[in-house]
């Protein structure tokens, strides 16, 4: 039933997924995470420049617990506007296989049990992020498929979107293009051989904008989301955050790039549930 739904609509929308004591769990361990954190780095996400050179910052953190911060939390002059709690944009990228919280939910029977009806038959935990999406300075994701980043032959990149708190159009909720997931898809991000990493423009048409729904849930509510399926996030500039935890699932018996920005050290493999 899951599985005809995705496979026409290139996402689903799971309420009550999550018991509302486990949304508070990780907020409860990301706020942990954030007051033991102590930027000798400073590295802006930001989805709005085409041709990001990315950070080594950003590069080398597919095998370790970082932090984000948002753009507009950061005053020309260097200075932060806000508290550092109210700057951050997202953590990531391993934090299932190195933080034990985050760990423990991202590998629920239940998850691999839903992942395998999907038809995803060996999966690997790829990537985790945590996002805030802070009041007042919670920045835009702009329209993008998940393959462009998690490459994969064929495309195997499934995301899980957890929910901790409300998701609604004023705070920045999901926005998705149903059935958009038979797109072809548009750029791929890559690492260059001489360092940093920049994408590649396999189509120049612009991902259809037209047709965007957006995904109002309660908090607790699972979204599974195609890797080929456009979507975007809006800026939040309410006073209400939008916290939602995400997972990503590659299939092992796809090929994964060795110059996808996102490498793992030998020392740290990449896991099933
Ligand atoms: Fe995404």
């Amino acid at each position: 039933m899951h599985r005809r739904d995705y496979e026409h609509d290139g996402f689903l929308v799971l309420e009550r997924f999550v018991d509302p004591a486990a949304c508070d769990a990780l907020i409860a361990r990301a706020g942990e995470l954030v007051r033991g954190f102590r930027p000798d780095t400073v590295s802006i996400f930001t989805t709005r420049e085409q041709t990001r050179t990315a950070d080594d910052y950003f590069l080398d953190s597919g095998d370790k617990i970082r932090f984000f911060f948002e753009e507009d939390a950061i005053a020309p002059d260097g200075s932060f506007r806000y508290p550092l709690a109210r700057s951050i944009n997202k953590i990531g990228h391993a934090l299932h296989d190195l933080d034990p919280v985050f760990s423990r939910f991202s590998r629920d029977p239940r998850l691999a049990e839903l992942i395998g009806a999907l038809g995803i038959a060996q999966p690997l935990l790829l990537q985790s992020m945590y996002i805030f999406k802070q009041p007042f300075v919670g920045g835009e994701v702009t329209a993008h498929q998940d393959h462009t980043y998690l490459w994969t032959d064929p495309p195997s990149a499934t995301g899980l979107w957890f929910a901790l708190e409300d998701a609604t159009v004023g705070n920045g909720c999901l926005w998705v293009r149903p059935g958009g997931h038979t797109e072809p898809p548009r750029k791929r991000f890559h690492r260059r051989p001489g360092g940093g990493a920049s994408f590649e423009l396999l189509d120049d048409r612009d991902l259809p904008f037209d047709g965007m729904v957006p995904l109002e849930v309660p908090r607790g509510t699972c979204i599974v989301l195609h890797g080929l399926l456009p979507h975007y996030s809006g800026p939040n500039r309410s006073p209400i955050s939008r916290q939602a935890y995400t997972l990503h699932v590659i299939d092992a018996a796809a090929h994964y790039r060795s110059d996808n920005w996102l490498q793992r050290s030998p020392a740290l493999p990449l896991r099933g549930f």
